[in-house]
């Protein structure tokens, strides 16, 4: 936790926003998760790109990268002792020694994404929301087998747990939040049956309420004794994306599917602030900062942004991913199979910026699995495929399941030939070919 440790940082853009904005920059996909160390000194962000960044809260400069997930990372939680714990699509939750950088442990068993994780009192077990359909229970110390608790019908979204660790609930797209009895796994009631989807919740048993977000947009509060509703401040904007207490409970944080970030009082369920955050796309991820002063958010641009919540505000985030600028109709059927299928995971420049997946720059008559400082997965780095037209083409005919089995690119097929042919006259001119007037030669060997 010491503030010394930001002098490990390589140089990295810190951009200071007017009204005291500050803007972390260097992931290459949207920010999907965000979290404060205790102290309030560090933060995690938690990206598509499939890595985890590390960043000082004083300067907004980065720490270190945290590679070793091999999909998008959805969940971030600090743990004490410099460690802190990571979970995302592929099934998959890490812990993290936050001195080195090394992966400590990689916690397997959930059969489907992991959209959040909760680190319960004391940090001797940890949760993990599971669209496999249940909750898994980690022991943090001391070994012991993982619990996976199964009950909800469907997805489930986010967990809480009750101060003194004994109680967790835990919400689910089957629309209902249930409660669990942490000791012997037990379901001992459906708390609220809301119908739609339930995305988040945010617990304060010492209020005595629970409140939740959900993919219709509703944002409620029950009474945690009675379960009658005290609060409802749903807006017309959904879904809810993210909410987030601030550390005295007392403020409430909602990010939506719009752009935008409400503040709430809980003390009277008021709106404090409310604004659009995002110019374009979804409030993925909040964070407040212990001292209550700033929050942390991320969304679909490839930056998190932290945001003194009294600041006048208007947009964190400007715009999308800058591919996204140019309208779909006034690009080529290649560059708009490109912007929507590949951009979000690679790009076309020769550095490759931080992306899920290597640059395609340079592309065809290169072996597969050889950009350098790209960490490929064994599959790929040793299937001997050299790209061509014929080979990209067959990479989205079959899917890179079929004809790249073992590779950590996610599964998806161009039904199209006239999408694929289009897609890859698009890849020849932009990537940099020397032959790209649209002669053959050389095409198919190097
Ligand atoms: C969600 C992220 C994602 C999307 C979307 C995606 N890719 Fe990939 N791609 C990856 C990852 C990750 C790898 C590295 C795979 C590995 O190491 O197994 C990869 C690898 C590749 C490779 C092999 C590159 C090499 O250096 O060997 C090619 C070619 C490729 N992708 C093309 C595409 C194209 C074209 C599209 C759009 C139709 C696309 N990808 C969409 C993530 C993605």
């Amino acid at each position: 936790m010491a503030a010394g440790l930001a002098c490990l940082s390589p140089a990295t853009p810190v951009r200071a926003e007017p009204g005291g904005y500050q803007r972390l920059e260097g992931h290459g996909g949207p920010v999907k998760g965000v979290a404060f160390s205790e102290g309030g000194r560090r933060m995690l962000t938690a990206s598509f790109d499939y890595s985890v960044g590390l960043w000082d809260a004083q300067t907004g400069g980065l720490i270190r990268w945290l590679e070793g997930h091999e999909a998008a990372v959805n969940a971030v939680a600090f743990l004490p002792g410099n460690r802190a714990l990571s979970a995302g699509d592929d099934f998959d939750m890490i812990l993290w020694d936050l001195g080195t950088g090394d992966i400590l442990k990689r916690f397997e068993g959930h059969k489907g994404k992991l959209i959040a994780v909760e680190v319960g009192p004391g940090a001797t077990l940890a949760a993990s929301a599971g669209w496999d359909g249940t909750v898994g229970l980690w022991p943090l110390s001391g070994g012991g087998e993982p619990r996976f608790l199964a009950g909800h019908r469907a997805n489930v979204n986010d967990a809480a747990f009750t101060p003194d660790g004994t109680k967790l609930y835990t919400a689910s797209y089957d629309g209902t939040i249930r409660r669990w009895d942490v000791a012997t796994g037990a379901e001992e009631a459906i708390v609220v049956s809301h119908g739609f989807g339930v995305n988040h919740l945010v617990l304060n048993a010492a209020a005595g309420w629970l409140a939740y977000g959900a993919l219709d947009g509703a944002v409620r509060a029950i009474d945690l004794a009675s379960g009658a509703q005290i609060a409802d401040l749903t807006a017309d904007r959904r879904p809810i994306l993210a909410l987030a207490a601030d550390p005295s409970g007392r403020f409430l944080a909602v990010g939506d599917g719009e752009g935008y970030v409400m503040v709430v009082d809980t003390a009277d369920w008021s709106i404090r602030r409310d604004f659009r955050a995002a110019l374009s796309g979804p409030i993925w991820a909040l964070a407040w900062e212990p001292s209550g002063g700033r929050l942390l958010a991320g969304g679909i641009a490839d930056e998190a942004a932290l945001w003194p919540i009294d600041a006048d505000g208007d947009a964190l985030f400007a715009g999308g991913p800058r591919e996204f600028h140019k309208p779909p109709s006034e690009m080529t059927n290649g560059e708009r199979q490109f912007v929507r299928k590949c951009s979000i995971c690679h790009s076309l420049t020769p550095d490759g910026g931080r992306k899920a997946g290597p640059t395609l720059w340079r592309l065809f008559g290169r072996r597969a699995g050889s950009v350098p400082g790209y960490a490929y997965s064994d599959a790929l780095g040793s299937s001997g495929i050299v790209w061509t037209e014929e080979t990209v083409a067959r990479l989205f005919e079959e899917g890179p399941d079929v004809f790249t089995p073992g590779s950590k690119m996610p599964v998806q097929r161009i039904a199209k030939a006239g999408d694929r042919d289009d897609l890859i006259d698009y890849l020849r001119q932009k990537s940099g070919r020397a032959d790209r007037a649209g002669s053959e030669v050389g095409s198919k060997t190097q």
